[in-house]
């Protein structure tokens, strides 16, 4: 397996769902939702390319720094990259139905850590998203990282409860999917939360708790106040509100109002090592992958386990070329 034989059957696969295109960036598939696409006009999912993109690096040759130290620790885990697997749940209907949910999740995260790092898996209004999710997290030994829906916090606590008998290493909500009328349709409430809700699960959360979907100082510094133990900077892979910014914009604003006081993930458009070491540059202590982790799972855990590994290898060779000895060394000072 390599990553040519992995796009094409992957492209076999997904038909119509998604085109696999050379440079995975929301244009042939925008408004796709579901789908693969970004809402709308797909501006959001673009911006986070177009962002990214904005940036360069200073390659610098002049120095000592030949085997960069890629490792990092994020909820006291140690990962062998600073590269996580973001949650995608609804395959079946996003995605051609290319895999049942449970076997998606189980690639992910079994892949993930066969790479040395972590996986997340999602949440639904088919109860087989956070089902099939968390019974991979069981069998891997806790070695994953569930992500709930904004659901009542009562339900919250209760899933919860749930990923920590699982043996979860952390818990995480996407608050940024309040908006999501399918959940809501199927009689699972989700809404947006005050900073007492997000206090309230955190006092009450039996693992390290992330809110996923911060987009502003605003919101960022009301996680802070929480108390919570991460955010991830991120606006769902632009399918959940039209012309936002794009993640890497708003992610150095957010990392000085949090000022350290809680673990800052990010994704969103991170297509190669080289976007990796650019969103670590602009403060972010890790990412997530989303889409080019799914063309992956076409191959199982091992073509999930195989993206990875080519980003980590891209990440090494850039962090070699900036002079950038480790993960905690990575300044901004190496963007041009
Ligand atoms: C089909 C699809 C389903 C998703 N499902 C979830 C989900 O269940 N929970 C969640 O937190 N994020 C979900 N996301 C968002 C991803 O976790 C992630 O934020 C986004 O895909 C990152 O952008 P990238 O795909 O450009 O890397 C989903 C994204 C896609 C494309």
């Amino acid at each position: 397996m390599d990553m040519n034989s992995l796009r094409e059957a992957a492209r076999e696969r997904f038909g119509k769902a998604c085109r696999v295109c050379k440079i995975c960036n929301g244009v042939a598939c925008a408004g796709e939702v579901p789908g693969m696409g970004g809402l709308g006009t797909g501006a959001a999912f673009q911006s986070n390319m177009q962002a990214l993109a904005l940036h360069r690096l200073q390659q610098r040759v002049v120095h000592q720094v030949s085997e960069p130290k890629l490792s990092c620790t994020i909820f006291g885990q140690e990962l062998s990259m600073p590269i996580l697997g973001a949650p995608i749940g609804g395959i079946t209907f996003n995605l051609n139905d290319f895999l049942p949910e449970a076997e998606y999740a189980a690639a992910i995260v079994n892949g993930c850590r066969q790479a040395g790092t972590l996986g997340m898996t999602g949440d639904g209004p088919n109860p087989g998203v956070f089902n099939g999710g968390l019974e991979a997290v069981r069998l891997a030994g806790g070695q994953g990282i569930p992500v709930l829906k904004p659901r009542d916090n009562e339900a919250i606590l209760e899933k919860m409860q749930e990923a920590a008998a699982a043996g979860a290493i952390a818990v995480g909500m996407d608050l940024d999917a309040a908006a999501l009328i399918n959940m809501t349709r199927a009689g699972q409430r989700v809404g947006p939360k005050t900073k007492e809700q997000l206090a309230e699960l955190k006092r009450h959360a039996p693992l390290p708790f992330f809110v996923k979907g911060i987009m502003t100082e605003a919101d960022a510094e009301a996680c802070a106040w929480a108390g919570v133990d991460g955010i991830v900077v991120s606006n769902h892979g632009g399918r959940v509100l039209d012309y936002t910014p794009g993640t890497a914009e708003v992610l150095p604003e957010i990392v000085e109002a949090v000022d350290g006081a809680l673990t800052v993930l990010v994704d969103g458009g991170v297509r190669s090592g080289t976007d990796v070491l650019k969103m670590l540059a602009l403060g972010a202590d890790a990412v997530l992958i989303g889409r080019p982790l799914t063309v992956g799972a076409v191959g199982g855990a091992a073509g999930v386990a195989l993206v990875l590994q080519k980003m980590a290898a891209e990440l090494l060779a850039a962090m070699v070329m900036t002079g950038t000895a480790s993960v905690e060394d990575v300044t901004e000072d190496i963007l041009w």
